[in-house]
């Protein structure tokens, strides 16, 4: 099978060094990439190294090879179109259609999914003129990344970050595998929570469960790339941001609960993928628990946490807006999850056997999806993303 070709376009944008990560991320996966940087790009990071990057040469101009048109062969032949980092003046000229360098050309050319990634000071991109380029681009259908939040040029902070290259990377290898979705999300708020609360015994100790807090991850990134605003309430994994969503970390139940009702005032949609310790230990040691001679260790009393999922569903901010729970089970998996779905009053639950290759760490995953209507909906085994695509089809329907 041929590989997927790629445009990497880069512009004169500080955070052009990470396009080399993302370079190399695209060629050990498996793709062809021509990287065409713009002139003001090549200020940053030298022609030398996207060529022995990419294996391929490199040129800004249109007038280069020109025995082989590349101005038009480039985007004609591309699956794939993305600029990262994308400058307020790239996403201006793509958006008026200007063609003064073999980028812009490209992107006039390409008949492929094209996924822009800003980058630039917090004032650049919230400048009306900026915020229309971008609106423009977005309803011709091409994918715009939100930028992060964090440090930028210099001393300053603010939104207009570079996402990691890591999860631009997650978002072209999505819109390469299904190529651009409606964002049927547009316009809503969800909050998803991820990970696993974990419930302090000592200063040094806690319990806690094994979610890695992949699957709420994907249901973050896959909402975000469907247009829906997302606050990712994210207990204790190590993963890194997802691109264009709001995240509030949390460490235990309690704090865990605190804000789902905060941002859940205004959601469309609640999707509880994090795993929340039923138990905590009824008291919490100031000082690190010791050993002592001859002596066995006390025993550790728990007390129950709130039950946060049926809270929320039997107490709706908005009449309209849709709870979804998971179920984690070992035996008697969908019985259970019957079960489960009546007693917490949510409209989906995504039940999920507890196994080897699937749920706590995995990439993969296999679960139904149990709906109060009585429908359910098998998700066959395969990536995280794709059950939450499925979980973000049924809400959607719901919403609609
Ligand atoms: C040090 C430095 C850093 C810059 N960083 C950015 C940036 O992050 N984002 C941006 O939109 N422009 C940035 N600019 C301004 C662009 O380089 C300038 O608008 C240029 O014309 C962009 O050209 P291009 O879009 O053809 O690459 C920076 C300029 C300098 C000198």
């Amino acid at each position: 099978m041929d590989k997927p070709k790629v445009v990497l376009g880069v512009s004169g944008g500080i955070a052009a060094y990470k396009a080399c990560e993302l370079l190399r991320r695209f060629t050990e996966s498996g793709h062809e990439v021509r990287v065409v940087p713009t002139a003001s790009a090549l200020h940053f990071v030298g022609a030398a190294t996207w060529s022995a990057l990419s294996g391929n040469p490199v040129s800004t101009e249109v007038w280069d090879d020109v025995h082989e048109v590349p101005h038009v062969r480039i985007g004609q032949h591309a699956d794939l179109v993305v600029v990262a980092p994308a400058t307020a003046d790239m996403l201006a000229k793509a958006a008026h259609g200007l063609a003064d360098d073999l980028l812009t050309n490209t992107l006039l050319t390409a008949r492929c999914p094209v996924v822009f990634a800003p980058a630039m000071h917090t004032e650049m991109w919230e400048h009306p003129a900026t915020q229309e380029n971008v609106a423009t681009l977005r309803r011709r259908g091409a994918v715009v990344v939100e930028p992060a939040v964090g440090r930028l040029t210099g001393v300053d902070t603010g939104k207009g970050r570079l996402p990691d290259p890591g999860e631009i990377f997650e978002v072209c290898r999505r819109v390469l595998a299904r190529g651009v979705r409606e964002p049927d999300l547009a316009g809503r708020h969800v909050v998803v929570s991820a990970g696993g609360t974990r419930e302090p015994l000592d200063p040094v100790r806690f319990l806690g469960n094994r979610s890695s807090g992949k699957q709420g991850y994907a249901l973050a990134r896959t909402a975000a790339a469907r247009g829906a605003r997302v606050t990712l309430l994210s207990a204790n994994p190590s993963l890194p941001d997802p691109a264009g969503v709001d995240v509030v970390r949390v460490g235990t139940a309690v704090e865990l609960r605190e804000a789902v009702l905060r941002a859940a005032a205004d959601a469309d949609a609640v999707v509880m993928a994090a795993a929340v310790a039923d138990f905590r230990p009824a008291a919490y040691a100031t000082g690190k628990i010791k050993k002592k001679d001859g002596q066995e260790p006390a025993p550790i009393a728990l007390v129950r946490n709130p039950d946060i999922l049926a809270e929320i569903s039997g107490n709706r901010s908005r009449p309209e807006q849709v709870v979804v729970g998971f179920a984690a089970e070992t035996d008697d998996v969908l019985a259970n999850g019957r079960a489960k779905l009546k007693r917490k009053g949510c409209d989906l639950l995504v039940v999920n056997e507890v196994g080897e290759r699937k749920t706590f760490g995995a990439e993969e995953n296999e679960a139904v999806v149990l709906a109060a209507d009585g429908s359910e909906t098998p998700v066959p085994y395969g990536p995280k993303e794709d059950l939450a695509e499925t979980v973000w089809d049924l809400v959607a329907a719901r919403l609609a």
